[in-house]
């Protein structure tokens, strides 16, 4: 394939690249190279000419509960916990009825489709039906990433709470299936926090994860009451970091917490040295006043940092806000310490295309060897008074663009269309 346009990416928190007029070519998923001339070989073969369209990678949401998604923008004045209780327990526990999650799960994935979440890791429910059916039409939707079925054994309503051996088993029928009969979905281990899971149930997911050499998500430090209450369910255990290794969920390199808000300086060295994907979520954090990450500290003290939704704790599904969204976030910190420098919007954009998609692989530039994903935007005639720069042009993208900007989507070397008639 091959695609003319605008091209722009963030290799690095600090680098923009940008290519004005030039061409890519694809071989398959992946990327062969980037032009300002087409080489001679590929002349006159078709050319998908974009025009004055910029193309970005796409973006890539490692924090974000599907079953959530009707829950949008509701409930948020109240902390974490009592939302949990008050209103996405009770909302999770509908997707025991299958139909009513087929139904959830299409209009997600058409909303991450439509505003250009081509990749995610995903938490469903407890239900391992429901589970199986978010990965089976994310692989219909021709979209990729990782699906988790939750763990709960503690600490949930009687409808939430599983029984250990139950959950290992379920989770272990889902790891197998999913790698007898998916492509471009895997199954991520799923324990939804340590107030929700037993040790015997984090120590058997920790096993699966060995047995199966698998993936893990969970969020870690996101509220001060439930860091205290990690703090009085395991007293011999210093830290909630520490929990989380000694039962082997962190696993070098394959682990996403989301939050970490409240870290220790001794757990920032044990998630630096495991190589664990934290994922900031700005909405949520602010939504159910959680606290504000120092993302920029994280940073320079080498943490591995994304940019992710957490629908329905984040209010959309549409990455370019959250993005923005962290910019303001981290603006809103530098005010109160005036030594931690602030984000750049195109850093944060770095943090929700490459640092994401890195978890993935060669995910999230236009370079050789790396897949294709990409999101074709289109120029706003609104916009169309003034002259801009491309750079410009994504930076009021991720402030104020949506989806009807968006002309069209490659996901692993294809364009990937709307996927579900509703
Ligand atoms: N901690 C445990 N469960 C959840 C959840 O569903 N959302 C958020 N934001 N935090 C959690
Ligand atoms: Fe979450």
């Amino acid at each position: 394939m091959i695609i003319k346009g605008n091209f722009i990416w963030a290799p690095e928190l600090d680098r923009l690249e940008v290519r004005e007029h030039a061409w890519l070519v694809t071989e398959g998923e992946r990327i062969v190279g980037l032009y300002g001339q087409l080489p001679p070989e590929y002349a006159g073969q078709p050319v998908e000419d974009w025009g004055e369209a910029i193309l970005i990678p796409g973006f890539n949401d490692m924090h974000i509960h599907a079953p959530q998604f009707p829950n949008r923008g509701i409930g948020y004045d109240v902390r974490l916990l009592e939302w949990l209780e008050t209103y996405t327990f009770p909302l999770e526990s509908r997707y025991r009825d299958l139909d009513f999650a087929r139904r959830v799960w299409k209009r997600f994935l058409n909303r991450l489709w439509a505003v250009g979440t081509l990749r995610f890791s995903a938490f469903a429910t407890i239900h391992k039906q429901a589970a199986w059916v978010l990965m089976e039409l994310t692989e219909q939707a021709g979209l990729r990433g990782l699906v988790g079925k939750v763990n709960m054994d503690r600490n949930a309503p009687d409808s939430l709470r599983e029984e250990t051996e139950q959950s290992l088993a379920d989770t272990e029928e889902l790891i197998c299936r999913s790698r007898a009969e998916l492509k471009h979905v895997g199954f991520i281990l799923t324990p939804r926090f340590v107030p929700s899971t037993t040790e015997r149930l984090m120590d058997g997911l920790g096993q699966l994860g060995e047995k199966y050499d698998l993936p893990v998500q969970s969020h870690l430090s996101e509220n001060p009451s439930e860091v205290d209450w990690v703090r009085q369910l395991h007293p011999d255990i210093p830290t909630y970091t520490q929990v989380y290794d000694t039962y082997g969920l962190l696993r070098r390199d394959k682990t996403i917490m989301a939050h970490g808000i409240y870290l220790s300086p001794g757990e920032k060295d044990i998630l630096r040295e495991k190589g664990v994907l934290l994922a900031h979520c700005p909405f949520s954090n602010s939504n159910v006043s959680s606290g504000i990450m120092p993302l920029r500290r994280d940073l320079e003290e080498g943490l591995r940092c994304c940019v992710a939704s957490d629908v329905a704790g984040g209010h959309t599904a549409a990455m370019n806000r959250s993005v923005a969204g962290a910019a303001a976030l981290s603006k809103l910190n530098w005010l109160s310490h005036p030594e931690q420098r602030h984000l750049k919007v195109t850093e944060a954009f770095h943090l929700a295309t490459r640092a994401s998609g890195a978890f993935f692989g060669k995910v999230g530039c236009f370079e050789p060897g790396f897949d294709f994903d990409a999101l074709v935007l289109t120029p706003d005639p609104m916009d169309s008074l003034l002259e801009r720069t491309p750079v410009e042009r994504l930076e009021q993208f991720l402030y104020d663009g949506d989806d009807r900007h968006i002309a069209a989507r490659y996901c692993g070397g294809a364009r990937v269309e709307r996927p579900f008639a509703l």
